[in-house]
């Protein structure tokens, strides 16, 4: 007999419209949709064409008009600040509904965008509901990009108001905020006409008069605003992610089909009913921030955990064992580098058996490939399933998942399962043909994308055919590589572009590129991703500097490494970078990055037969040597 993965699986590829409008009755619409999906417009499909809602009404007020009001909507936990502060769905509500009577006050209208560059307080969720509220469409910006980052950002949204906080608190550092964004701003061509900053008590901001709006005299004067009805189809918000170049990719939100797929993703992946109590311990800069910190269980009606921290340091590797047990957590989700840090410093789980975890029952790991010693590590200790799931910026939710509210499949370590109900996953050649199972090629999915997915690239249709749709036609391109076995699950190997992942983090090693070969004495430079046993992989620069110069190595390695953390940002951890003669290429003059990879990474390789000059590749080992990488060939 079929399990109810199966039973969900095969309706949801044979009958989408009937799959999805079901999911849909679960929500509330000021109108119901003339149609479930459109396909007149191929390859841009549009989800509840017709339907009117609210994301913040959904998310907030259905709670509060169905009995809710009274129940936690968000813990907001702070171990930096030493505080804990609980909102009840209703007064979560009655904040979000002032904060976007002062947008209103602002001049924001249905449709303008506000940039939301905030850390981890209560207040960047208030924020972004209170957006949703009145249609406004949010683009959050996480705080450890730079001035620069932010003002690529700030030059493509147009936003009418920018959203900030004083500064953000990394572990004991306090990071003055403010000044990044005056800083942003004067480096943009578009100027956004006011900025709203909470004063937080650590570093108080100075305010530009006429233009900064201070957030606590605004909502002492705000008057509560309702709920706008929005068009389905209507942007909800547009989250930056890295691409190819150092120009990130808008990726587009809609806002019904993201309400509908999210909140049936509560039950149908993480097993989590309204009134229980849901933590995803990532950044609202994210995008696992925005689906499963804020959307996703408030639409369920769950408790979400906003946490201002990190799993080691604030103050020890017990915080996440000490935010379960305190709160009732029933499910986690984290990247498996948060795990890795803790396992580093707690490595026989001491400080779990500190704690009760008896409410606890399903850990989720995403974000980066999970490696088995860490699956098997947190399996061993928390006496939990761990479940690896694979999703992206784009997807806006998982693409392959063990469906806990479905039905449990045996894991197999190395893979996230089987493709979740609404996603046709292939693997295909060059050739855009399925290969056999088991094969390696590059993972698709055959097109319509389900609901809650990017329609398009913000204000750029064009990029978003060009990056998602041309090489594979009919499919959309994960640019991720891997196999599907002969039971349906699927391997996530590695990307097939030059994004690597960094502590969870994406990041564009062309973008690093970029500003490397900026520097005056740089001729030509690689950044490749080496293996790491924290973050998975770092960033590594190799630059061939310009003739005739003769200024120290040192010096100039701690030139570029600054122009990286000035330019795109701390969150780059872009450390190490070591000058060599030249790069190893083929003879058509293609820098051999797999080569260098392999060795940097210790694993087997041969020079390939179109390079140029095999001699090279004993400089590149002397040249990693240098910098304490591919040390065991030594
Ligand atoms: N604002 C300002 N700076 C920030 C920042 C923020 N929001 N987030 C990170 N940074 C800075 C850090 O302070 C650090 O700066 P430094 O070079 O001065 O030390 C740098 O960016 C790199 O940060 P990070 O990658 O977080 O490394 P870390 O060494 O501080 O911490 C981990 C390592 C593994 C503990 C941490 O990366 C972590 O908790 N990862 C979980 C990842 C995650 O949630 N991913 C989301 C997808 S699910
Ligand atoms: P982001 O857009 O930041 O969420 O990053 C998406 C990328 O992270 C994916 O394309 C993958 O390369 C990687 N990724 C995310 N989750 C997983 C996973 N569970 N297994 C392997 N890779 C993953």
């Amino acid at each position: 007999m079929a399990n109810k993965y199966q039973e969900a699986y095969e309706r949801s590829l044979k009958d989408p419209e009937g799959f999805w409008g079901e999911a849909a009755e679960d929500c509330h619409w000021y109108k119901k949709w003339d149609k479930v999906l459109d396909d007149s417009n191929k390859p841009f499909y549009r989800w509840f064409v017709g339907g009117e809602m609210n994301t913040a009404y959904n998310a907030l007020d259905y709670h509060v008009d169905n009995g809710r009001g009274d129940q936690l909507a968000l813990i907001y936990d702070s171990p930096v600040t030493d505080t804990i502060r609980k909102y009840t769905y209703t007064e979560l509500r009655d904040e979000v509904a002032k904060f976007a009577g002062v947008l209103q006050d602002q001049g924001v209208v249905k449709g303008d965008r506000v940039i939301i560059y905030m850390p981890m307080i209560a207040e960047a969720a208030i924020s972004m509901l209170a957006c949703a509220r009145i249609g406004a469409i949010h683009s959050v910006v996480f705080g450890g990009f730079a001035a620069k980052e932010l003002a690529t950002r700030i030059n493509d949204a147009k936003p009418r108001v920018i959203v900030t906080a004083s500064c953000g608190i990394e572990v004991k550092k306090v990071i003055a905020y403010k000044p990044l964004l005056d800083k942003a701003i004067d480096f943009s061509d578009y100027k956004p006409e006011k900025c709203v900053i909470i004063q937080r008590p650590m570093e108080k901001a100075t305010m530009i008069e006429g233009r900064d709006v201070d957030w606590e005299e605004a909502m002492a004067k705000a008057k509560p605003a309702d709920c706008v009805p929005v068009a389905a189809t209507d942007p909800l918000y547009i989250l930056y992610t890295s691409g190819t170049t150092g120009q990130p990719k808008g990726v587009v939100r809609d806002n019904g089909g993201h309400m509908v797929a999210l909140k049936w993703t509560m039950k149908a992946v993480y097993d989590i009913d309204a009134g229980d109590v849901y933590w995803a311990a990532s950044d609202v800069g994210w995008v696992v921030g925005h689906s499963y910190i804020i959307y996703a269980p408030l639409f369920k009606g769950a408790t979400t955990i906003l946490f201002e921290g990190k799993p080691v340091g604030t103050p020890d590797a017990g915080v996440f064992w000490r935010i379960i047990s305190e709160h009732g957590v029933k499910s986690l989700f984290t990247a498996p580098t948060a795990f890795r840090a803790i396992k580093r410093d707690d490595p026989k789980g001491e400080m779990i058996k500190k704690h009760d975890l008896s409410n606890f029952k399903i850990l989720f790991l995403a974000g980066e490939r999970s490696d088995p010693d860490t699956i098997q590590w947190s399996e061993r200790n928390l006496n939990v399933p761990v479940i690896d799931h694979w999703w992206q910026t784009e997807t806006g939710w998982a693409i392959c998942a063990n469906c806990m509210g479905l039905h449990y499949f045996p894991v197999k370590y190395g893979s996230p399962t089987k493709a979740v109900p609404g996603w046709d996953v292939r693997v295909v050649d060059e050739a855009a043909k399925e290969v056999k199972a088991g094969e390696i090629g590059a993972l698709v999915v055959k097109l319509p994308l389900p609901p809650g997915t990017l329609p398009t690239l913000w204000q750029n249709d064009d990029r978003f055919v060009e990056s998602y749709l041309e090489e594979f036609p009919g499919y959309y391109k994960t640019a991720d590589a891997g196999f599907i076995d002969e039971e349906d699950y699927v391997y996530v190997m590695s990307r097939t572009d030059d994004i690597i992942n960094v502590a969870g983090h994406r990041l564009s090693t062309g973008a690093m590129e970029e500003v490397l070969s900026d520097h005056q004495d740089v001729a030509e430079c690689a950044v490749l991703g080496v293996e790491d046993q924290l973050k998975g992989q770092v960033p590594v620069g190799f630059i061939v500097l310009k003739a005739g110069v003769d200024r120290p190595d040192e010096e100039i390695v701690k030139e570029v490494v600054g122009m990286v953390r000035d330019r795109i940002g701390p969150v780059a951890a872009f450390k190490t970078a070591t000058v060599v003669k030249r790069l190893p290429k083929t003879r058509s003059g293609k820098i051999l990055r797999g080569t260098i990879q392999k060795i940097a990474d210790n694993k087997e390789f041969k020079a390939p037969a179109t390079i140029d000059d095999p001699a090279i590749l004993g400089e590149m080992e002397d040249a990693l040597n240098k910098i304490g990488l591919a040390k065991s060939r030594k």
